[in-house]
């Protein structure tokens, strides 16, 4: 199709393409994020409005690529490609086939270059043609990619009035990936089972998608109803969905459920157990059995595991979507060898640490320790589950804080905690601190929980779920707080994205909960990132400042002992090692 309409676009390289966060986080493709001025009008004219300079004070583009390579050469590559995807939409226009257009929208969307994409979309009409059923569902996933839900909900609906074709498995599939991902589980699952009443059967990545959501909500139940529908449809569950259903139950120390799960299909349907199985067994079963078996013979199963197949690739690689699709290799990239890699190295590691962890802890402690696994993190004393914003009272947020923490006078908080390896670690070198870990991902907060009981570091850690700017409002009380932390946060997903963490609320609200003089810390290693968190912290000079003397925006690389955490350490080993490290302290 590519050749025949002349279509022509330039593959993004590997380092590019790398999705090293195989949880469905991001692609660091680096696409339309430069939050340059002059950029965002290049990104199709659609991107969101910012606050105007007008009435911020303003730190220019050019003062920080001034002062760092990597941000001058982020700058240059975006604009750069702000032209290309220009000059793609001009020729568009001329050659007038909206195949060339569906394309255009599939391959922005892949590179995470949503309002391009709208761009390409909106011009089929004004070229007098009509989108088809593939020019909506490349859309739909454009927008799936980023997180733009309702977005993808109206283009749906505009697609059942306005388009004469039938979605396909792919349009649906788009579909329930959009709703799985924003934790629309119920939802995503009626999805399904709509489609096969409107005659289209659910493919591998329709049941994989939503498996891969009820791991990272931690849904048992939906994930139960998902293999049972798999089944039901005879399209018998493999070992990568089996997977996805045992790393929901470990992830819920849901141990016995797990052991009888893997005995059935092991036997009725003779699947072979993934390594990454074992090693979630291995975690789970650690904590929740004194007695150290199960564990010991999940760390040996998985290591022979690795052993004999490294890491099965995932089949549900978000940057494999086909539509019409002219992606002719089936051979694993690069990119996905390393990110392979980097799994099986992590779950060696992982292996690791839980042998350590029965090598060194008395049989008496662990017995103490499978009490407190016994109550389930639902349950547990040290995590809090902050659900969305609803009405919010401070005198009852200030009595929560005094009951959970009384008079702690050095309370730490990292937002995005993400598997805790940071959080645990600093926990275990400054005992005497209370440290709180706000993260959006239950299953992520689980893991941590069950590091911080592994560690012996549960009881100055607190773990709190939910978004970080409702978190912090709900339940951290003014001038509370010593210091603030954000690691590695996900970078807007697209240049008009209005979900970015950094941002004037989230600015204003660690303002109000640091006590005088306390600090706040981001480190990042996305230089566009970077940028835009020394803007958003130049707009509010009055709250803080910079603890450089020379009053730098940043400064490049990490202090030695600030330690490590899952995302630095793949950063690392995917020889990303640009740092940017912005402290300021609160005035
Ligand atoms: C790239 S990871 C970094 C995790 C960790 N700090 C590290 O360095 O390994 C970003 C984490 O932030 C979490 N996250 C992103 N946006 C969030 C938000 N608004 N509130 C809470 N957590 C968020 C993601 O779920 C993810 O675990």
């Amino acid at each position: 199709m590519g050749k025949r309409s002349g279509y022509k676009r330039r593959k993004p390289n590997e380092g590019e393409r790398a999705t090293l966060d195989g949880h469905g986080g991001k692609s660091r493709v680096m696409d339309d994020k430069d939050d340059d001025d002059d950029d965002r009008r290049g990104d199709g004219g659609s991107v969101a409005t910012t606050t105007t300079a007008t009435t911020h004070s303003v730190l220019e583009t050019s003062a920080l690529t001034a002062l760092d390579e990597g941000m001058k050469r982020a700058v240059k590559a975006n604009r750069k490609r702000a032209r290309d995807a220009q000059t793609l939409l001009k020729r568009a226009m001329k050659v007038k086939d909206v195949k060339f257009f569906n394309r255009m929208i599939k391959d922005f969307g892949n590179d995470k270059q949503f309002g391009f994409a709208k761009e390409a979309f909106e011009r089929i009409s004004r070229a007098g043609l009509s989108p088809n059923v593939y020019s909506y569902t490349n859309m739909m996933n454009a927008a799936a990619r980023v997180g733009e839900l309702e977005f993808m909900r109206t283009l749906w609906d505009n697609m059942a009035l306005n388009c004469d074709e039938q979605a396909n498995e792919v349009t649906y599939t788009v579909l329930v990936k959009g709703e799985a991902q924003s934790g629309h589980l119920k939802h995503a699952l009626g999805r399904v089972r709509e489609m096969i009443a409107c005659g289209v059967e659910p493919n591998a990545r329709t049941y994989s998608t939503l498996l891969r959501n009820c791991v990272r909500y931690s849904d048992v139940e939906r994930a139960r109803e998902c293999l049972d529908l798999m089944r039901e449809r005879g399209a018998a569950p493999d070992a990568t969905a089996c997977e996805y259903y045992i790393k929901t139950m470990c992830g819920e120390l849901l141990v016995q459920q797990t052991l009888q799960f893997m005995r059935d299909i092991q036997n009725q349907d003779g699947i072979e157990i993934t390594a990454a199985s074992y090693v979630a067994l291995a975690t789970a079963s650690s904590l929740v059995f004194a007695d150290e078996k199960t564990a010991r013979n999940a760390c040996r199963d998985a290591r022979a595991a690795i052993d004999v197949g490294g890491w099965a690739q995932e089949d549900d690689n978000d940057d494999k979507f086909q539509q019409q699709g002219d992606d002719d290799s089936s051979a694993p990239s690069k990119s996905v060898q390393l990110f392979l890699q980097l799994r099986a190295k992590d779950a060696l590691q992982e292996i690791d640490a839980v042998e350590k962890y029965l090598n060194d802890t008395s049989e008496e402690r662990r017995e103490e320790i499978a009490v407190q696994a016994s109550s389930g993190v639902e349950r547990a004393s040290n995590v809090i589950f902050v659900e969305d914003a609803q009405d919010m009272n401070v005198h009852e947020r200030n009595a929560r804080w005094l009951a959970r923490f009384g008079q702690r006078k050095d309370v730490r908080v990292e937002v995005c905690s993400g598997h805790g390896d940071w959080i645990t670690t600093r926990a275990g070198r400054s005992t005497d601190v209370q440290w709180i870990g706000v993260e959006m991902r239950r299953n992520r907060v689980a893991l941590t929980w069950m590091k911080a009981l592994r560690l012996n570091v549960s009881t100055n850690i607190t773990m709190m779920c939910g978004m970080a700017h409702n978190v912090l409002r709900r339940e951290i009380p003014d001038e509370s707080v010593q210091e603030v932390y954000v690691n590695y946060p996900d970078p807007p997903e697209w240049v008009g994205s209005s979900q970015v963490l950094v941002d004037g609320a989230f600015l204003n609200d660690v303002h109000r909960i640091l006590k005088p003089g306390g600090y706040l810390t981001c480190v990042t290693d996305d230089s566009t990132y970077a940028m835009r968190m020394c803007r958003e912290l130049a707009k509010v000079p009055g709250l803080f400042k910079s603890t450089e003397a020379s009053g730098k925006p940043f400064v490049s690389g990490v202090p030695d002992d600030y330690g490590a955490s899952y995302f630095d350490s793949m950063w690392t080993n995917g020889a990303q090692n640009d740092r940017y490290f912005i402290k300021y302290s609160k005035l």
